[in-house]
This record gives C-alpha cells, sequence and structure tokens, in this order.
C-alpha cells in the first residue's frame, strides 16, 4: 500500500469542515481590518531563505526542503530551490519585486497556505503544514515602525481567537532590540556564554560563537538551567526600544488584552526586531504554540530592498484546528435536516423539498425509500443531524411533515411554509 509520505497528512471530513469554518472566520476578520490576500509561491529561491530566515536559524540549518533545480533550455540556470517553510520572506520579496512601497501606503497582507519544514513529526507537528498569517509592512513616512502598528496587530489576533471561538490562550510578549542595541547584548551573551559553554549541547556550543541569540532558543532540557541565568535582554534595550516597548505595552493595556513579558522568548527566526510574541494553548502539549509573530525592522534591507519595516505573524492552523478540537465537541456547520422518504415513489417529493430548504438557507441530506425508517434514523444520528424530516404519502398531500428531533426523540408536525422557521429556532 501507498501511504501518505511521514509527517504529511491527509485532512478528510468531517474536519476539513472546521478547517473551512476556521478560514471563512479569518477572512471577516482580516477583511475588517482592511488586510488583503496575497498568495506567494510554494518554492522560492534557497538563498531567500538564508539570507532572510537566518543561516543559524533550525529552519534554514536543518529544516529545509531544498533541491538542485536543473537547467531544461539555453535561457535557464541551474538553480538552488526550496519549499517555502515560512511565509514572511516570500512576501517581503513580493514587496521588493512589485515595489509595493511606492504607494507610500501601509500594506497590509495576510495568506493561508502551507509550509514546509523537515522537523521531527509529531502531534501538532507536521513537515506540511499550513499557516494563517499577515504582515503590516511600508516606508516609515506610512508608520510602519509605530508601536500602534503592534498593537493593532495582537487586537486583531484576539478578534481572530474569538471570531473561531479558541479560549483559554496565554500572549506571551518580549523585545528582543534592534540592530543598534543588539551587538552589545550578544557581546554579553558571549561573555557569559564561554565559561558555561562545555557544559551545553552541540548545537549551543556552535552558536555561542555564531549567534548566541539562538542559544536562548534551545529546547534541550539539561542546558535549560545554565541559560535561565544567562543576561537578560531587557537590560540592554537602548533608549528607543524601550520606549517603544512600554508604548506596545501601554496600548495593549488599554485595549485590555492580557499578556505576560517573557525574556527568554528570542523566537525562531533571525529577522526579528523588537516586539515578539507568541500565543500559546494549553491542550497543545509539547506544541503548545499555536501563533508566533513579531517585527521584523530590517529584513527588507537584508534581502536587497528599501527600507520597509513591518510585522506580522503566523498561526499554526493544524494546531488551531487541534485545540478547537479538544475543547469542544460541538459540532460546526451541523446537518440541519436529513429528509426521509417513506416508501415508493416518495424520492422526488424528498429531493424537491430538500432544494426548497436548502435555498431557505438550511443545511439538508437526503436518504433514499429503500431504508427502513428505523434504519433512516440511525443514519441521520450518524450523520449527526439535528432533525429527521418524513416524505410520505400522506405528508405531500396535506403539506406537512413529520419531524423528529433527533437528541430528545420529540416529533412534531410542521406545515410547509413554516418548516424553515421551525428547523433553524
Ligand atoms: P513560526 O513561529 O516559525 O513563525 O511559525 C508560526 C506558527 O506556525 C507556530 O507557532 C506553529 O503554530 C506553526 N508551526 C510551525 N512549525 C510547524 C510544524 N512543523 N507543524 C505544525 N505547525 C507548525 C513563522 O513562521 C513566522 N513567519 C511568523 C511571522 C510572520 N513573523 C512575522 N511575520
Amino acid at each position: 500500500m501507498i501511504k501518505a509520505v511521514r509527517g504529511t497528512r491527509d485532512l478528510l471530513p468531517p474536519d476539513t469542515g472546521l478547517w473551512n469554518f476556521v478560514e471563512r472566520k479569518v477572512r471577516e476578520i482580516f477583511a475588517r481590518y482592511n488586510y488583503h490576500e496575497i498568495r506567494t509561491p510554494i518554492f522560492e529561491s534557497t538563498e531567500l531563505f538564508a539570507r532572510g530566515v537566518g543561516e543559524e536559524t533550525d529552519i534554514v540549518s536543518k529544516e529545509m526542503f531544498t533541491w538542485e533545480d536543473k537547467a531544461r533550455a539555453a535561457s535557464e540556470k541551474t538553480q538552488t530551490l526550496t519549499l517555502r517553510p515560512e511565509n514572511t520572506a516570500g512576501v517581503v520579496r513580493a514587496y521588493i519585486e512589485h515595489e509595493l512601497g511606492r504607494s507610500g501606503l501601509l500594506q497590509k497582507l495576510y495568506y493561508i497556505g502551507p509550509q514546509f519544514r523537515r522537523e521531527r513529526p509529531q502531534k501538532g507537528r507536521y513537515r506540511q503544514f499550513y499557516q494563517i498569517g499577515a504582515e503590516v509592512l511600508g516606508p516609515a513616512s506610512a508608520g510602519s515602525e509605530l508601536p500602534i502598528r503592534d498593537a493593532e496587530v495582537l487586537d486583531m489576533l484576539t478578534a481572530l481567537l474569538d471570531a473561531v471561538g479558541l479560549k483559554g490562550w496565554t500572549l506571551y510578549l518580549n523585545s528582543v532590540g534592534c540592530l543598534n542595541c543588539r551587538p552589545a547584548y550578544n557581546q554579553a551573551l558571549r561573555e557569559a556564554l564561554a565559561g558555561v559553554k562545555d557544559q551545553l549541547c552541540a548545537d549551543c556550543r556552535r552558536r555561542a560563537e555564531t549567534n548566541p541569540l539562538r542559544v536562548l532558543d534551545c529546547k534541550v532540557p539539561a542546558d535549560q538551567p545554565i541559560i535561565e541565568k544567562l543576561p537578560k535582554i531587557a537590560d540592554y534595550l537602548d533608549e528607543d526600544c524601550r520606549e517603544h516597548f512600554a508604548q506596545v505595552r501601554a496600548m495593549l493595556d488599554t485595549l485590555e488584552v492580557p499578556y505576560q513579558v517573557n525574556e527568554r522568548m528570542v523566537r525562531g527566526l533571525d529577522y526579528y526586531t523588537r516586539t515578539t510574541f507568541e500565543f500559546t494553548h494549553g491542550e497543545l502539549g509539547a506544541q503548545s504554540a499555536v501563533l508566533g509573530g513579531g517585527r521584523y525592522d530590517g529584513l527588507s534591507e537584508q534581502i536587497g530592498g528599501p527600507k520597509a519595516p513591518g510585522i506580522g505573524f503566523a498561526i499554526g492552523e493544524d494546531r488551531l484546528v487541534l485545540a478547537l478540537q479538544a475543547q469542544s465537541q460541538e459540532a460546526l456547520g451541523t446537518l440541519q435536516a436529513f429528509i426521509i422518504p417513506l416508501g415508493a415513489g416518495m424520492s422526488r417529493h424528498a429531493l424537491r423539498l430538500a432544494r426548497e430548504l436548502r435555498s431557505q438557507g438550511i443545511t439538508a441530506d437526503v436518504s433514499d425509500e429503500s431504508f427502513r425508517i428505523k434504519k433512516s434514523f440511525e443514519t441521520a444520528e450518524k450523520l449527526g443531524a439535528e432533525y429527521a424530516v418524513i416524505v410520505g404519502e400522506n405528508e405531500v398531500q396535506a403539506g406537512a411533515f413529520s419531524v423528529k428531533k433527533l437528541k430528545s426523540g420529540e416529533q412534531t408536525t410542521v406545515p410547509r411554509a413554516e418548516l424553515r422557521q421551525f428547523l433553524q429556532s
């Protein structure tokens, strides 16, 4: 048997119903916050991620699906290509390529789509996974650097999670400083690490030299007590970064968005500056981050573009759906009516009634007349239908149908004209 590749999976009904519900809701909220959709290619040149996300990150150093793409025509070159492990670098590349900054306006862009990382698969961690993300970027003259952008993004995230019904999340917030104050912090980290790095894992020993900030990202349990004692970034922020962070927090307080400052949270991508954040959820176990994001004021320049400060996030859609499934069994997009034709010749009447109800906005499905009524009720229950509607000869003639509420077993006769109202009540 040929099976789906390790770390990939099929999404099947009824789960896809929940995925569609989530995507519908987030599109509504994005529209309300004046975001527009962007779709970038699934693969890009490897260099984009190496320069954008950072060579020393786990993503670039271990997790990318990369291949050598041979030239097929004289006009083509051999290229090294990579399946996108995330979408921020692609969006910023598109911003530069299409000169989206020329309008002088902020670009508020969102995306929904698959990403690829060669991680060790487990619950909540897949090699093909889906992100719902957004980026706000633009020339500094459009206010792209201001704390109000950070606060509005975080405010929108609470609205997104509310709209899909996720409860019980925690927002962790930090500031990782900027290109101006980071060198001093990196230096302090290097010095602190010099004495202890031999006790750390191989990755940390290397990173202590190449990119000490990445040490804070280490997940190896034995390393944690040492990492806990390293210098804190908060003590190294320059005046502007400190003020920026204070303003973001003050706005969140006014918006009554609850958060906890977590000074160790530097996030696994190199492009971050200033505000970084993650939302976690208790139902997710080890992979508790439902979403992550932050500011990336230097990313555009890093990949050869103009100055274009920005901030964004990506929700792990797989994890969001897992958390929603864990928190409630409440079926979304339920079948409201299962229509059961009773006896020969009743199928066409059942179909007609189904069409009538569907056109009135009722979700309906139709059984067939070969079913015995008992079996049809069982099928209706298995499908999770709320009501069964019986279409027999007497019913059609009388213009009133016998309707059974499946949970309680209660049966009522309802005139055709009142059916919709009854089924929706
Ligand atoms: P990230 O933290 O690498 O950030 O990923 C964001 C979210 O994607 C994670 O919090 C998690 O929910 C989900 N995720 C990541 N890897 C996997 C996986 N292997 N399986 C399932 N879900 C996963 C970024 O990707 C940044 N581009 C976010 C961003 C946008 N920052 C600024 N703008």
